[in-house]
C-alpha cells in the first residue's frame, strides 16, 4: 500500500527527472454484470480506490518500471515489445504497443506505480493499470487521444496483448467516472449519462472475499463464448441480430429447444440483467432504495444460478446480507469468482453488519474479510504531489 508521496520519492531515488503524477482509479458496478460484452448496458463508477503514477520520459528506447507494491521491476526496449511472464507488465506493456500500432512516436518511459487499490478483487486494478499508463503517456507525449478512445484501446490491449476478451466497462469507468455520479453506459453505441448515486439514507459497502480462484480467468472466455453460440443459433431465425442486446426472452424461449440448457441459462440471465438495469436506473432516480437492494439480489441469483461465476465465498457473503436489518441487498460484483461482493446497507446498519458479517465469514472460511466504503469520484486524472 502505497499514497502518492511515497511514489513520488520512490520515482526520484531512482530516477532524474521530475515526473508527471497520475491517479488512476478503480471502479464498482451497481447493477449490469457481463453485459458489456455482450453489446448491453452497465451502470459502473469510479472510486476512490487507487493506483498512483509518477513517469516521466527518458529520451532513450528503453522503459523501466516498477511495481512498488510488490517491489518488482521490468524494462523493455520500445521497439521490441512482447508479452512477459509478470501479468502487470503486460498490462503496461500492451499500452504502448497499442498507442504506437496507432501510428504515434514514443519514447521510453520511466515509470513507478503503486497505491491502495485491492488487486483480484473485482474492482478492476487491470484498467486502472492500463488507464493510468495510458493517460500518462498520453499526457507527456501531448497525443490528445481523448477519454473514450484511450478505454478503446486500453480494451485493445487487454484483448490483443495480454490476451483477455473483456468488455469496455472497466476501463471506461475508470477514465470517464464523475463525482457523486453513477455512467450508465450503452456499450454497443457507447453513448452514456451521468446519473447521480444519491443514495438517501443508505450507502454502498464493499466486502472483499479475499479469495480469487483460478476459474475467474479461465471461464471468462467461457462465458463470452457461450453468449456468441446462443446468438448464432437466434441469428438463424432473426438476421439483424448481431448480439444478445437484440434478443428479448420470447425470441429465446421460442428457440429454447434448439439451445443446450445451459447456453439457454446464460443468454436467458444476460437478457434479464439488461431489463433490471433499466429498472434500477429508474430506482436511482426515484430514490426507491428498496427495490434497488432486491435487484442486486436478484442480480446475484442470476449470477449464481444462470451464469455460473459465484462460489461459495460469495455465496456465503450474499446469504448472510440477505435478510440482515438495514441490509437491502448484496451482490457478487465484477467477474466472479471471487473479489468483492456490493452491499447496499442503511446508514445505521454498518456497524452491526460489518461486525457480524466479518465475525461469520471468519468462522466459516477461516479468512478476515476486508471491507471498503466507496465513494464515486472523477475518474483517473493527472495530478500534483499536493493533492
Ligand atoms: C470484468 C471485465 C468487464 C466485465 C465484468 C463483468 O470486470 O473486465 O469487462 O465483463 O468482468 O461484468
Amino acid at each position: 500500500m502505497h499514497n502518492l508521496s511515497d511514489i513520488v520519492s520512490l520515482y526520484e531515488e531512482r530516477f532524474d527527472t521530475h515526473p508527471l503524477l497520475v491517479r488512476a482509479c478503480g471502479r464498482i458496478n451497481i447493477i449490469g454484470e457481463h453485459t458489456d460484452y455482450n453489446n448491453g448496458f452497465v451502470l459502473p463508477a469510479a472510486v476512490n480506490k487507487h493506483i498512483y503514477f509518477a513517469i516521466g520520459e527518458n529520451g532513450t528506447a528503453e522503459s523501466h518500471l516498477f511495481a512498488a507494491d510488490i517491489g518488482e521491476s521490468y524494462s523493455f526496449n520500445i521497439h521490441e515489445i512482447e508479452p512477459c511472464d509478470k501479468l502487470w507488465a503486460n498490462y503496461l506493456m500492451g499500452i504502448m504497443q497499442q498507442l504506437q500500432e496507432r501510428g504515434v512516436t514514443l519514447e521510453g518511459v520511466d515509470c513507478v506505480f503503486g497505491g491502495n487499490l485491492p488487486i483480484g478483487s473485482g474492482l478492476s486494478s487491470s484498467a486502472a493499470l492500463e488507464c493510468g499508463f495510458a493517460l500518462g503517456l498520453d499526457t507527456l507525449f501531448c497525443l490528445d487521444v481523448g477519454r473514450v478512445e484511450l478505454a478503446q484501446l486500453a480494451q485493445r490491449s487487454s484483448h490483443k496483448f495480454v490476451g483477455i476478451p473483456c468488455g469496455i466497462m472497466d476501463q471506461f469507468a475508470s477514465l470517464l467516472g464523475r463525482e457523486g455520479q453513477a455512467i450508465k453506459l450503452d456499450c454497443r453505441s457507447l453513448e452514456y449519462e451521468y446519473i447521480p448515486l444519491d443514495l438517501g439514507d443508505c450507502e454502498l459497502a464493499l466486502i472483499n472475499t479475499k479469495v480469487h480462484h483460478e476459474l475467474a480467468s479461465s471461464e471468462y472466455p467461457v462465458r463470452v463464448r457461450e453468449c456468441r453460440e446462443g446468438v448464432a443459433v437466434i441469428q438463424k431465425h432473426h438476421s439483424g441480430v448481431e448480439s444478445l442486446r437484440d434478443i428479448t426472452l420470447d425470441m429465446l424461449e421460442a428457440h429454447r429447444s434448439e439451445l443446450s440448457e445451459v447456453i439457454y441459462r446464460r443468454c436467458a440471465y444476460v437478457i434479464r440483467e439488461n431489463a433490471r438495469l433499466e429498472e434500477a436506473a429508474v430506482c436511482l432516480a426515484e430514490g426507491n432504495m428498496e427495490r434497488l437492494g432486491e435487484l442486486l439480489l436478484l442480480t446475484h441469483e442470476g449470477l449464481r444460478d444462470e451464469y455460473g461465476v459465484s462460489c461459495p465465498e460469495l455465496d456465503f457473503l450474499v446469504d448472510f446480507a440477505r435478510g440482515f436489518p438495514g441490509v437491502l441487498g448484496a451482490r457478487l460484483m465484477g467477474g466472479g469468482f471471487g473479489g468483492c461482493t456490493i452491499n447496499l446497507i442503511r446508514l445505521e446498519a454498518r456497524e452491526k453488519f460489518l461486525k457480524d458479517i466479518t465475525k461469520a465469514y471468519y468462522r466459516q472460511f477461516g479468512i478476515h474479510p476486508e471491507y471498503y466504503f466507496i465513494r464515486p469520484v472523477d475518474g483517473t486524472k493527472v495530478v500534483r504531489e499536493e493533492e
